[in-house]
């Protein structure tokens, strides 16, 4: 163990990393290392920048290396559908991979044991697992607004109908996409009502799933002529950085409670390392760590 608490890089160091483009920022690599140093577990936890069209050949040097595991972020979770030996239930039912775990599998004929990469969704039940936690949602029966169908706007619509919301109004700046999505729902789902208009009435939830808002100069993603605060209790904004967008400061001067992304991040991390390490996450070191990434990182 080296004075820091975490072991020195050696022989027997296994390897984690994030794979995206852009990867600069991300506060996975220092969020990890502080989990598994807290657990003395002799792994490290990378950061890579690859490009789309080399995706397939860096998961696969991943396995060749034998990696314990990958995450994926923009733009890959689609993409690595089709990179991995095996579909876990949750990439399955969500349609995206953001977690990667390589395994060996059982004695092959030749003598070599082969190692398999297989592909997780973590992205979905942590969306859940943070609106109960940081906005003490009940998510049965609820009407919400999601804003949004993108990558991210999907996987939020699909989970919120698995956990029995009541109404959803699905708006995106292309229609169209939103519409496929209340297709799906309307096909696995349909105790779901889902509308692609702004609501008439009061809702539980609005929760952010464009990109707006990443950008300094963006505008709201929500337009109030078109539906106002005032009717919601709370507001979820996707986004973690910056810490607060124009919809968050709106919405709590509006008096709406509100949350950033940091939570989902939070979560989707704390599976993927549970399923790579077969431990628990400890949760409390990992948000503190990722707090002051984002902060020093803003
Ligand atoms: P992610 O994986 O983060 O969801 P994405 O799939 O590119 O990223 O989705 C971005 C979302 O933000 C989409 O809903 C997008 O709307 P479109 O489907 O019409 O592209 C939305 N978005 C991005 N820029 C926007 C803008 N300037 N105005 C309105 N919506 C915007």
């Amino acid at each position: 163990m080296s004075n820091s608490g975490s072991f020195e890089i050696n022989a027997g160091t296994r390897l984690c990393a994030v794979l995206g483009s852009p990867i600069r920022h991300s506060a996975s690599p220092a969020t990890h290392n502080a989990a598994f140093t807290k657990l003395g577990l002799n792994w490290r936890y990378l950061a890579f920048e690859v490009d789309p069209k080399n995706l397939r050949a860096a998961i696969d040097g991943a396995k060749a290396m034998n990696f314990a595991g990958l995450n994926l972020t923009v733009p890959h979770k689609l993409l690595a559908l089709k990179m991995v030996d095996e579909l876990d239930t949750s990439a399955k039912k969500w349609g995206a991979v953001n977690t990667i775990k390589f395994v060996q599998s059982r004695k092959s004929r030749v003598q070599n044991s082969e190692m398999r990469a297989i592909g997780f969704n973590t992205d979905a039940d942590a969306i859940a697992t943070s609106l109960r936690e940081d906005l003490k949602m009940n998510l049965r029966g609820a009407k919400i607004l999601l804003l949004g169908a993108g990558g991210a706007g999907r996987t939020a619509a699909l989970k919120l109908a698995s956990e029995k919301i009541a109404e959803l109004f699905l708006v995106n700046r292309t229609r169209a996409k939103a519409g496929e999505i209340a297709h799906e729902i309307k096909k696995q789902f349909p105790s779901v009502k889902v509308f692609l208009d702004f609501p008439k009435a009061k809702v539980d939830l609005i929760l952010n799933a464009t990109s707006l808002g990443l950008k300094p100069d963006d505008r709201s993603p929500l337009n109030e002529k078109q539906f106002s605060l005032k009717q919601t209790r709370a507001v979820y904004e996707m986004i973690y950085r910056p810490a607060e967008t124009k919809l968050l400061k709106a919405a709590k001067k509006s008096g709406c409670q509100t949350a950033n992304g940091l939570g989902m991040l939070l979560h989707q991390g704390a599976k993927a390392f549970e399923i790579w390490t077969g431990r628990r996450a400890p949760l409390d070191v990992m948000r503190r760590q990722l707090v002051q990434s984002l902060k020093s990182n803003a």
